[in-house]
């Protein structure tokens, strides 16, 4: 096993330490002095335009970094990742989600198997089965078409799936409609199946290993409203499960086991991270909703942006230099947090998917060789679409005393170009967009709040000092392949920041023990004076004041 390097003792570290301590960020001075800053730090990686001019970044911060990437070796790590080489050491696993989406003629033998090929044969599965349900070859058991996909997952196995088909909603097929069923609360299940018809309706039970607690009790739930709705309309259930349930899972004997026919499941393997698997079989209800070719831009769009990562050189690396600038802020300026903001309705899910892909990769203490990390780690991200976020928490990032780099995101055309009054909406909407990183990069003066008139005591309060850093991210449109270059630009940055501090990006063993504890619990929940004996005071006691409450 490669040892981590430590980034904190590489003169890189050193020399960011000085820059740090020696930067009087002056974001409207640096763009006065340097007329071509914005095109300099401006890079195109696929279709996404990336300005990254308005970050506290010079290029000797800028060089500073690229040195941090070199001396902590991300390129080797990166290039091992794509090699299947099991960099997931903590799993003893390889990370390859990049072959997911590899064109089917890039081979790419990882242990005597040819990786890429098994991509191939179960997406030209996956693809077949989207095109009989789309098609209305696939029928329920009473021979209607499918109008309805209900994907059954949590975590990898719903967020992603979720936040691509509301991102894709305009490329969905008319009359076909998916729910996504995850929280184990059985509300959650309630008020997805209701008003479905079971004739028309076809569940995908998405699990990796099969044995999510969540997931399977929702299968369970789902199958029976499914067979009650059926004997309710006196429809015989016989032979029902086979037309209505299939599964995606790398555990496809346990689903055998829960009675699904394995000709209607879809397989993906361990070293896919579930938070890394929407391009994998666990996008199958996308591939139905928005069909195959689509489904396949989609794929395309990742790979472009691989391609990106994969080649170029740390300097002119977008996604690598996002993550080195994470680092510099979360290192340096000890920004706890990063915003994410969608201009962008159909992207409002983004945020929540990136929350698993980053704090579920780099909420960690320990190093891969389990020794203690040597600075903060992954900070929290979080977001709302713009502009419902300026109304509610940009206050905060304006004029609070936390720093908040972030991240904004809008495309050229909508996909209903309408106009008010003779006003085009979507460019009132990227008026907004513009408007919001100008404010946080320039600020405004003491001097022109006066100027504006506005009386001594009040003009404190509305100054802004500026210098908040914002990374801008522009696309000609919101197609298939630009949500997947999105997703792979922020796997990279995640990869990036990971690396630099030595972390194992692709395990979460911080989710285990409460999961073990929920089980333990349950008993006495349910009123098992043993198992209630044996908690803390404090559960003691909320158990008891759950069941007095409870009718
Ligand atoms: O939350 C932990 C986790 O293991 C995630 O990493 C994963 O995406 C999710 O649970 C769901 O797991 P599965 O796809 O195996 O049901």
């Amino acid at each position: 096993m490669q040892t981590p390097i430590d980034a904190t003792a590489t003169p890189a570290w050193s020399r960011l330490t000085e820059l740090h301590i020696g930067m009087r960020p002056d974001l409207r001075a640096w763009f006065a002095q340097d007329p071509e800053r914005a095109e300099r730090f401006t890079y195109q990686v696929g279709d996404l335009t990336i300005d990254l001019s308005k970050n506290l970044l010079t290029d000797d911060v800028r060089d500073a970094l690229v040195a941090l990437a070199e001396q902590v070796d991300v390129p080797g790590r990166r290039d091992a990742m794509y090699a299947g080489e099991r960099i997931n050491v903590t799993e003893d696993r390889a990370v390859l989600h990049t072959a997911l989406r590899r064109p089917a003629d890039d081979a790419l033998m990882v242990d005597g198997q040819d990786v890429v090929g098994d991509v191939h044969r179960v997406l030209d599965r996956v693809y077949d089965f989207a095109r009989r349900v789309r098609s209305g070859q696939w029928v329920g058991v009473t021979g209607k078409r499918i109008e309805t996909v209900v994907n059954i997952g949590i975590g990898g196995s719903d967020l992603g799936p979720v936040m691509v088909y509301e991102a894709l909603k305009p490329y969905v097929q008319d009359g076909l409609e998916c729910r996504f069923i995850s929280n184990i609360d059985p509300n959650d299940c309630a008020e997805k199946v209701k008003g479905l018809n079971p004739e028309t309706t076809l569940f995908i039970i998405a699990s990796k290993t099969f044995t999510t607690l969540e997931t399977l009790t929702n299968a369970r739930m789902a199958r029976d409203w499914f067979l009650s709705a059926l004997a309710e309309r006196g429809i015989a259930a016989e032979g029902a499960i086979a037309k209505h349930f299939v599964a995606v899972s790398t555990a496809l004997d346990k689903v055998a086991e829960f009675g699904i026919d394995p000709d209607n499941a879809f397989g993906f393997w361990n070293w896919v991270g579930g938070r890394y698997s929407v391009d994998s079989a666990v996008g199958t209800v996308l591939a139905v909703a928005i069909g195959p070719e689509n489904f396949a831009d989609f794929l395309a769009g990742f790979h472009a942006v691989d391609e990106h990562f994969a080649t170029k050189d740390p300097a002119e690396n977008a996604p690598m230099l996002m993550g080195l600038l994470n680092v510099w802020y979360v290192n340096f300026f000890h920004a706890a947090s990063h915003a994410v903001l969608p201009y962008s309705q159909y992207l409002h899910r983004f945020p929540a998917y990136l929350q698993q892909l980053t704090m579920e990769s780099n909420g960690k203490s320990v190093r891969w060789d389990g020794s203690s990390v040597t600075t903060e780690t992954g900070e929290v991200f979080w977001g709302e679409a713009g502009t419902n976020g300026q109304h509610a928490f940009y206050q905060l990032i304006h004029q609070g005393t936390q720093l908040v780099p972030a991240d904004f995101i809008a495309v050229a055309n909508p996909a209903h170009p309408v106009t008010d009054g003779g006003v085009d909406v979507h460019e009132l909407f990227l008026s907004n967009y513009l408007a919001q990183t100008a404010a946080l990069a320039f600020g405004k003066t003491a001097e022109e709040v006066r100027a504006e008139g506005t009386p001594e005591p009040i003009v404190p309060a509305r100054v802004f000092a500026g210098n908040k850093p914002t990374t801008s991210i522009l696309a000609p449109a919101l197609t298939p392949s630009v949500v997947g270059q999105l997703i792979a630009l922020y796997e990279h940055i995640t990869f990036t920041q990971g690396i630099v501090w030595g972390i194992d990006s692709f395990d979460q063993w911080g989710v285990e023990l409460g999961k073990k504890l929920a089980l333990e619990i349950a008993p006495a929940v349910q009123g098992d004076a043993e198992a209630l004996a044996a908690q803390d005071p404090s559960t003691q006691a909320l158990i008891r004041r759950y069941r007095e409450l409870r009718h």
